[in-house]
């Protein structure tokens, strides 16, 4: 029987990542992967996917709009969405290949199959007909999240579709009808909106975005609706019809009342996505869900089962990559002996939409409610002039400090490129760092990021462009 210091089940970027840790220390590694190709969710038909048609969308949008306006004369770009698919997937193949190419480097063992723990210290994994059962140390389930689904409509990932059906649809929607007002419904939107799609975003809540910044959500609302995004908040999807040629959606208001009824082509539901640990045996393994279906971890990784451990999407937290990833290095070194951290206060969320939001730290709803005295310096991209040059002026930065020790306690951005602009926000918030630190660090000009500067510099109300 093999034998090894740690089998991680699932090659998302918490299991992989986690894996190559461990191997650095010393440990000998296998991972177990169900899906024909490694990288998980995020590589597969999540982050990477998503973020190759963003951009490709961005790009035919901008051929479509921006380029006449610059002086640049091109006739009317024609879509060629298969190509665009191809496009898609040969941005996936490379990572994937990257991956296998990291599990080689490493010496991890990749077992393909379906990992079930029989407990502490064993692992079947069954595929292909056959079945083995390998020796280890160490467990650390990494299997990540499913979709959410809405009682009562079939994801059919044709018409009816998850964010995995609207990664791969075969031509443009008229009309696209999405369920959920977050991350993927407004990613996913608006590439469908800019390859030709009328979209309509159906919310439960009465804003977007939940968990960002109220302002910063409702700023970027208004922005989406300029580019043509229509939303019904407040409302819930309560049944679709498949019965005629086009979709008849029913629509609610989420107090209750009226329904109305939405004509679309595709419906595509987000609302959320769910811990996955079918097949996984962990109830004979005797390991603890909590409430959620989340496998309950303490501060160290551990579930209540000596030697097996969990991470990423399956574990409470942000579903995010890089939380799963930090997750995966902090695992990997606590189980060598060392001290591993992750600091949840400092982890950056971002939509890659145009323009981007990105946040970090605490929203003024989350100082409000916990009676945190703040104070606020915001600065507008209209008046930075790298924006104004490029006529990308959609947005504004907000920094959040602490009104007694001046320490920053939230970045906010909407804006081009803010993705990349939210992690010196991280790095001076890392570090404990005050707003004015954060005004008097030069900024190179001209940059989107002397936004950032300017916003710290109104804090202390000495902002010096407006
Ligand atoms: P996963 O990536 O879900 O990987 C789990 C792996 O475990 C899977 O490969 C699965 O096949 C395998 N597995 C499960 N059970 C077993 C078993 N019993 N045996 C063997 N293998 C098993 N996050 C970001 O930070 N940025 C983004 O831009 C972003 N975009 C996204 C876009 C979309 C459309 C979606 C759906 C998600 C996106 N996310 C993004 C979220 C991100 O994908 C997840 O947070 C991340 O993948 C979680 O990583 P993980 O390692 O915990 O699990
Ligand atoms: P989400 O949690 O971001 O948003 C779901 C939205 O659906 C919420 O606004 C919620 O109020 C709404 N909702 C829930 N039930 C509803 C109902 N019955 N009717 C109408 N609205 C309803 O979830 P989403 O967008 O599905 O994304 C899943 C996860 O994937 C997120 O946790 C996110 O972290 C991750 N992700 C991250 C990305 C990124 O970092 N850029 C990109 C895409 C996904």
């Amino acid at each position: 029987m093999a034998s090894y210091d740690l089998v991680v089940i699932g090659t998302g970027p918490g299991g992989y990542v986690c894996a190559i840790r461990a191997a650095q220390l010393g440990m000998k590694v296998a991972v177990v992967e169900k899906n024909a190709t490694l990288g998980g969710t995020c590589l597969n038909v999540g982050c990477m996917p998503s973020k190759a048609l963003l951009h490709a969308s961005e790009m035919f949008e901008e051929a479509a709009h921006s380029f006449a306006k610059m002086g640049v004369s091109v006739s009317a770009p024609k879509l060629d969405l298969p190509a665009m698919m191809d496009f898609k997937q040969q941005g996936i193949d490379g990572n994937v290949k990257g991956v296998e190419f990291l599990m080689k480097k490493n010496k991890i063992d990749v077992l393909k199959g379906t990992a079930k723990i029989i407990s502490a210290g064993k692992v079947e994994v069954s595929g292909d007909g056959k079945s083995e059962t390998v020796e280890t140390k160490n467990i650390v389930i990494a299997t990540g999240s499913d979709i959410a689904r809405l009682k009562g409509i079939d994801i059919d990932e044709k018409r009816i579709v998850s964010s995995t059906g609207a990664l791969s649809l075969e031509k443009v929607p008229s009309s696209l009808l999405i369920v959920g007002a977050g991350v993927i419904g407004l990613e996913l939107g608006s590439v469908w909106h800019r390859l030709g799609a009328k979209v309509t975003v159906v919310e439960f809540l009465d804003r977007i975005l939940p968990g960002m910044d109220g302002e910063v959500a409702k700023q970027f609302q208004r922005i989406l609706e300029k580019q043509g995004f229509a939303f019904r908040l407040g409302a819930k999807v309560t049944a679709v019809d498949t019965s005629g040629k086009t979709l008849q959606v029913k629509v609610e208001p989420a107090a209750g009342g009226a329904a109305a009824t939405i004509e679309a082509d595709v419906v595509l539901v987000c609302i959320g996505r769910v811990p996955y640990t079918e097949g996984l045996g962990l109830k004979e393994a005797g390991v603890a869900l909590d409430n959620r279906g989340r496998v309950e971890i303490d501060t160290h990784f551990s579930t209540n089962v000596k030697g097996i451990y969990a991470i990423g999407d399956v574990v409470a937290g942000p579903m995010l990559a890089h939380k799963a990833e930090d997750e995966g290095v902090a695992c990997a070194e606590i189980i060598a002996g060392q001290a591993g951290h992750v600091n949840y206060d400092v982890i950056p969320g971002v939509v890659y939409t145009t323009p981007e939001v990105s946040s970090v730290g605490k929203t003024e709803e989350d100082l409000k409610q916990a009676g945190v005295a703040y104070t606020v310096g915001k600065f507008p991209f209209t008046a930075n002039g790298r924006s104004k040059v490029n006529q990308t002026t959609d947005g504004f930065v907000k920094v959040l400090a602490d009104a007694k020790t001046d320490r920053v306690l939230g970045v906010h951005i909407v804006g081009r490129e803010a993705g990349e602009m939210i992690h010196e926000a991280c790095v001076l918030m890392e570090f404990g760092g005050s707003a004015e630190d954060l005004a008097r660090t030069c900024h190179a000009h001209p940059t989107r990021s002397e936004a950032i500067k300017e916003a710290a510099l109104a804090v202390g109300k000495r902002a010096i462009h407006m």
